[in-house]
């Protein structure tokens, strides 16, 4: 039977390229979303793929939208959590709310993903736990002291998961993708985007797919003894 996969803020973006490369794979795929009604109809409509909607930072709907999955397609074996959102400012003007929300989205709503589909993993001796995490946890980034927080607290989220899981066929790793061609990137003002290309060795910014393909070789049988690794994808922009 095929492996079922929940891709977190995967009907846009990177996570929409993940969705569908994971199907393309043989797996059986949900994608969530949080509140885009008109793209995600418009993906499901091109991909087959059902979207759910509910909001990660929410650690209730997350377990009652997972529940729903599970119900329609058997208990999830690779969880990529991918919702992400960025508030960006510099420090001295960031408000307290620009940095609840992208904690509350991008840190907790990665635990809020995970948490309910652990122990089903640890039960059944397999999981993929796969967090997408960024070229700016890795290195900081002028105007996002509250996503680069976060970004770096999911590489701290999966060293800690791989340890925990290993014994139970479970690997947890994280990928940091650099600038990738999203609407994400393209909201940055153009002259900064101009720049942010300046420093990339590759000449461009990445393509979702590019992305896609690292998480369909973590979520393989083949990369069972890769745990608590970072994958980084970033046209050599930074080396850790
Ligand atoms: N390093 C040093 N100084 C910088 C800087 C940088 N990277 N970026 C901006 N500055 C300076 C500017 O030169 C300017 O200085 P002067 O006033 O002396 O000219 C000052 O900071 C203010 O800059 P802005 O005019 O841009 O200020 P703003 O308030 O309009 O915007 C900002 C500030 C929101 C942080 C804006 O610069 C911005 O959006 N920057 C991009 C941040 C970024 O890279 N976000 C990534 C989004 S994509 C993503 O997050 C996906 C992923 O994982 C990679």
């Amino acid at each position: 039977m095929a492996r079922v996969a929940l891709v977190t803020g995967g009907t846009r973006g990177i996570g929409a390229a993940v969705s569908t490369t994971l199907k393309d794979a043989g797996y059986a795929v949900a994608a969530s979303y949080a509140g885009n009604d008109a793209a995600a109809a418009r993906f499901s409509e091109e991909t087959g793929i059902k979207a759910y909607k509910w909001d990660v930072a929410d650690y209730d709907a997350s377990k009652a939208g997972i529940a729903g999955v599970e119900a329609d397609l058997g208990p999830v074996d690779v969880v990529v959590a991918n919702a992400g959102i960025t508030r960006d400012a510099p420090f001295h003007r960031m408000t307290p709310e620009q940095w609840r929300q992208v904690v509350d989205t991008n840190l907790t709503g990665v635990f809020n993903t995970i948490h309910p589909v652990w122990p089903g993993m640890r039960e059944r001796k397999f999981g993929r736990v796969i967090v997408i995490s960024s070229i700016n946890g890795q290195k900081g980034q002028f105007g996002q002291v509250n996503y680069a927080a976060t970004k770096a607290g999911d590489l701290g989220i999966v060293k800690s998961l791989a340890q925990e899981g290993a014994r139970a066929g479970i690997t947890a790793n994280a990928i940091c993708p650099g600038y990738i061609a999203t609407e994400m990137v393209m909201a940055v003002p153009d002259k900064v985007r101009e720049a942010i290309i300046g420093q990339i060795p590759a000449g461009r910014l990445g393509e979702p797919e590019e992305i896609a393909r690292c998480v369909a070789f973590l979520a393989s049988e083949d990369a069972q003894f890769i745990n608590g690794s970072t994958l980084s994808a970033n046209g050599a922009q930074f080396f850790v």
